[in-house]
C-alpha cells in the first residue's frame, strides 16, 4: 500500500517507516501534524495517511474531515500520544478508520494497516464521474437547454448532477422542473467547511431519482460569495458521488469558469451558425489552447443547425480549423414549449428530432454495454461529425 506518515517526531517517523516497509508497503515520511494532511494527500494520493500527534483539540478534526470528505478513497489512522474521549468519538465521526496509541508498536500498526488493506482489496474504488461543461459562445445559443436536457437523458441509466454555474442569471432548473430550489450553490459555498456528500445532496433539487440539480444563487449578492476554491471542492466531491456532473457555464471566461473547465472531461461550446457566434467560438478555442487543454477535450455543438444555412460545416471548419463538431437540429416550437412548461423535451415530445439527437448524444457519452459494438459507425450516422 502507498502510505504517507506524518509526525512531529523524526525518530517515530523512521521507526514507522522501517516497520511498514519491512511488510512491503511504500512509505513516505513527513515531519509535521494534522495541518499537513490535505497538502500531502493531494500531492501524493496515498491509500493511507497516518498522523501522529496529541489528540485533544477537536478543532483539528476539521483538517482530518476535509481529507476524508474530499478523498474518500484515502484511509486515515491517527496515532495519539494523549487523547480525550470526546476527541475519539468526534474522530470517528470525521471518518477516521482507527485511533492507535502513540508511540505505536510495529505489530499494532501493521495489524491496523492490514485491516485497511483488506478493506481496500474487497471494495474496488468507485470510478470517478465525468464532468461535462456546456458554454454558450453567444447569449441564447442553447447551452442551458442542451445541458439540462442531456442531463435528463443521461439520468435514464446513470446518476447525474447538473450544477448551474451561471452564477448571476442561472435558470437551468426551470428548464426541466417547475418548482423552486430550497437551497443553491451559494448556500453550499457558505457552508463549505461542512461540505460532505449528504450536505451536497441536501442542497440539490431531485428532479428524478437519478437526476439532481444544484441551482444557481438566488440573487447577485449571494453569487458574489461563490469563489473558485468552492467550485473546486464541490467538483472534487461531486465526481465521487455521481456518474456525470454536467455544468452549465455562463458566457464569461472568469476564474470560476476556468476552474470548472480545468476539471472538465469534455467542454461543449454551443453556437449557432452565424458569424458573431463563429467569431466567439474562435476566441474560446484560442483561450482553451493557451490554457493547455488537449484538442480532443473540446467539441463544438452547432445548435439549431440547418443544412441550408449560409454557414455550414465546411465554413465552420474553414474558420476554426480541425475542431470536433456536432450538430443539433432546429425545432423552435417543441423546444420552446418544453422550456415554457419546465419539462424536458423527451417528456413533452419524445419523437421530436432534437429529443432523438439528445438521446443519441447521451448514448455516445455513456454507451449501454450491448450497444458498444455500434461504435463509430453509429456516431457517424447520428451526428454529422466532421
Ligand atoms: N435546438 C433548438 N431548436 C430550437 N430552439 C432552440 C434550440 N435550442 C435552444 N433553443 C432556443 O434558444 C433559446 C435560448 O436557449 P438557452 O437559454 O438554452 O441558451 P443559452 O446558451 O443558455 O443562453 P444564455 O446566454 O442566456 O445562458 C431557448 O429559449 C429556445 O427557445
Ligand atoms: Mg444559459
Amino acid at each position: 500500500m502507498k502510505i504517507a506518515a506524518i509526525s512531529p517526531s523524526r525518530a517515530h517517523l523512521e521507526e514507522i517507516g522501517r516497520g511498514l516497509e519491512a511488510h512491503g508497503h511504500a512509505v513516505s515520511l513527513f515531519e509535521g501534524g494534522k495541518s499537513r494532511m490535505r497538502e500531502i494527500t493531494e500531492r501524493m494520493q496515498p491509500d493511507l495517511v497516518l498522523v501522529e500527534g496529541m489528540c485533544c483539540d477537536t478543532a483539528e478534526l476539521a483538517q482530518v474531515e476535509y481529507v476524508t470528505t474530499h478523498h474518500p478513497s484515502v484511509a486515515v489512522i491517527l496515532l495519539c500520544s494523549t487523547h480525550t474521549p470526546e476527541f475519539l468519538i468526534n474522530s470517528m465521526r470525521a471518518g477516521v478508520r482507527e485511533v492507535l496509541p502513540s508511540p505505536v508498536t510495529t505489530p499494532a500498526l501493521e495489524a491496523a494497516v492490514s485491516r485497511v488493506a483488506a478493506k481496500l482489496a474487497g471494495s474496488p474504488a468507485r470510478k470517478l464521474g465525468k464532468i461535462l461543461a456546456f458554454m454558450p459562445c453567444k447569449g441564447g445559443a442553447g447551452a442551458t437547454f442542451l445541458a439540462t436536457n442531456l442531463g435528463w437523458q443521461l439520468a435514464e441509466t446513470k446518476s447525474v448532477l447538473l450544477i448551474d454555474l451561471n452564477l448571476q442569471f442561472g435558470d437551468a432548473l426551470s428548464f426541466v422542473h417547475d418548482g423552486k430550489a430550497a437551497s443553491t450553490l451559494a448556500d453550499v459555498a457558505k457552508d463549505i467547511s461542512r461540505l460532505d456528500a449528504s450536505l451536497l445532496a441536501a442542497a440539490t433539487v431531485r428532479v428524478t431519482p437519478n437526476y439532481s440539480i444544484l441551482a444557481a444563487p438566488e440573487d447577485l449578492a449571494h453569487a458574489m460569495g461563490v469563489k473558485p476554491e468552492h467550485i473546486d471542492a464541490i467538483l472534487s466531491l461531486a465526481v465521487t458521488q455521481y456518474d456525470f456532473v454536467v455544468l452549465d457555464i455562463g458566457r464569461s471566461l472568469d476564474t470560476i469558469a476556468i476552474k470548472a473547465l480545468d476539471r472538465a472531461w469534455r467542454i461543449f461550446p454551443v453556437l449557432q451558425s452565424a458569424l458573431p457566434d463563429l467569431r466567439n467560438a474562435g476566441k474560446l478555442l484560442e483561450a482553451f489552447k493557451s490554457l493547455g487543454y488537449p484538442h480532443e477535450k473540446t467539441e463544438l455543438i452547432i445548435n439549431r443547425f440547418d443544412k441550408g444555412s449560409d454557414i455550414g460545416i465546411e465554413e465552420v471548419q474553414r474558420s476554426l480549423g480541425s475542431v470536433r463538431l456536432n450538430t443539433v437540429p432546429n425545432s423552435y416550437r417543441e423546444v420552446n414549449a418544453s422550456i415554457n412548461h419546465g419539462d424536458p423535451l423527451t417528456r413533452t415530445a419524445r419523437g421530436n428530432t432534437v429529443a432523438r439527437h439528445l438521446a443519441d448524444f447521451a448514448q455516445t457519452l455513456s454507451p449501454r454495454p450491448d450497444e458498444n459494438r455500434a461504435g463509430g459507425g453509429l456516431l457517424d450516422r447520428l451526428f454529422r461529425r466532421a
